[in-house]
């Protein structure tokens, strides 16, 4: 019989030795995680950069518990309390007039979510438009939007999305400077939208920075363009903001950040405190699904809504979002001091607490350091911190210090220090 990869992944361990060992996590509190043995882990991956408020935080938990006294699971053709107050949360705190919402469970299908809105609202419409190095889901119709990942079998079967060409300010595809090819990129895009695709287009699908492509950050006058473009052509503006909502740039939502307002907003992995909600903020100028057209059976999951909720007042209660942009002041300064000492580091990104460093083993040729990188992860683990890794399109060379945004000063010092010792320490002993 043929194996799938989940299959394989989630069989129990056979009695032999165990490849690929995992850390067997048994609890999380705050910014840390605890594995079987009792080992205690700073946790700078906050889970998939999802634990935007600490694990566990007891509002979180309590707000959830509560709920599943008072009612577990409802269609979505019904309304419940906790849908109509977390609803209204949302239209507060949404970007511009995104005053409409609509929920699921995870970021993927947030992702498909925006697109069938924006062919809702684009009847004519069947392209959608995304950048290369984009990452929005691994769904089929999210697989086809995002960067070719390497362990994707489904490739014959995608739907119509064209990827189009971004700055990177860093490791720029066509040696230009960043602005100039910021330029170029708008007149590709427009391009693209008017000749380069059969049939009109209903969206260009972004995320503000992309951050499983590699965490990229676009010159500033790369989103107020492509906002231009799309104006002027008639298209839908989609923000992919499962990995930057939340307060992980300092603002409730990278769009505040940047300055410019989407159409649609995906949202994801922080607004639930751990547990699973996604979804989208849609302008309220734009046609919203009729009855059936977009029907989860857990679409609207309770305890979620609830947990939600709690999220969202704490993030506003506890200060997170300036939290996160002082933290983030604070590591980018020191990972810049850092480079100054350590020649692996390439590149020191940011902002907020969306911190990533590039590891290269030389900085003229930029050659990507991913013996070293994942050694970085390995040491990081031996010394009780948890780093992010990133295959990042193959490169493999990149460093994510993304954890809660309410890790402690101190927790988010001990982190860099001990990523300047293993730095360190790898620099010393490289093959
Ligand atoms: C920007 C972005 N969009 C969408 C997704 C997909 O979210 P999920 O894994 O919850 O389906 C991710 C997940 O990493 C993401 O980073």
């Amino acid at each position: 019989m043929l194996e799938t990869v989940s299959q394989t992944r989630f069989r129990s361990e056979p009695k032999a030795e165990v490849k690929n060992k995992k850390i067997n996590l048994v609890k999380a509190r705050g910014s840390f995680v605890y594995d079987d043995a009792g080992r205690e882990y700073i946790d700078c991956t906050a889970q998939a950069w999802s634990n935007n408020l600490g694990a566990n935080d007891p509002r979180v938990v309590e707000a959830a518990i509560a709920q599943i006294h008072d009612i577990m699971h409802a269609r979505p053709n019904f309304d419940t309390p906790i849908l109509r107050k977390l609803t209204a949360k949302l239209g507060e705190i949404a970007p511009g007039r995104q005053r409409q919402v609509g929920y699921c469970l995870h970021g993927s299908l947030g992702s498909e979510m925006a697109m069938k809105l924006a062919f809702k609202n684009r009847p004519q419409a069947r392209n959608i438009i995304t950048l290369q190095d984009g990452y929005h889901g691994r769904s089929l119709a999210t697989l086809g939007a995002s960067w070719p990942h390497p362990n994707n079998p489904f490739l014959p079967i995608q739907p119509r999305v064209t990827r189009v060409p971004h700055p990177d300010p860093y490791r720029p595809r066509l040696g230009m400077d960043p602005e100039a090819e910021s330029a170029l990129c708008l007149e590709l895009l427009e391009d693209t939208i008017r000749k380069g695709v059969d049939g009109p287009v209903a969206a260009v699908m972004m995320e503000p920075i992309q951050g499983n492509g590699g965490h990229i950050e676009f010159p500033r006058s790369f989103y107020k363009g492509v906002r231009e473009i799309c104006d002027r052509q008639g298209v839908l503006l989609i923000f992919d903001e499962v990995q930057t909502g939340f307060g992980r740039l300092g603002t409730m939502w990278a769009s505040q950040y940047y300055d410019v307002v989407p159409d649609i907003t995906v949202f994801g992995k922080g607004i639930g405190g751990g547990f699973p909600l996604a979804g989208i903020l849609a302008d309220e100028g734009l046609a919203w699904f009729e009855e059936g057209e977009e029907a989860l059976t857990f679409g609207q999951f309770p305890p979620s809504l609830a947990a939600a909720l709690a999220t969202i007042e704490a993030i506003e209660a506890d200060g997170l979002c300036e939290k996160a942009a002082g933290h983030g002041v604070y590591a980018t300064e020191r990972l810049k001091e850092m480079q100054t000492r350590r020649k692996l580091i390439g590149d020191v990104r940011c902002p907020g607490l969306f911190v990533a460093i590039e590891l290269v083993r030389d900085r003229i040729t930029k050659e990507p350091a991913r013996w070293e990188s994942q050694e970085v992860y390995r040491r990081g683990v031996e010394k009780g911190v948890l780093f992010g890794e990133s295959r990042y399109l193959g490169l493999g060379n990149l460093i994510k210090i993304k954890p809660p945004l309410d890790i402690s000063r101190e927790l988010l010092e001990r982190s860099l220090d001990v990523l300047d010792e293993v730095l360190g320490d790898i620099e010393e002993s490289r093959p």
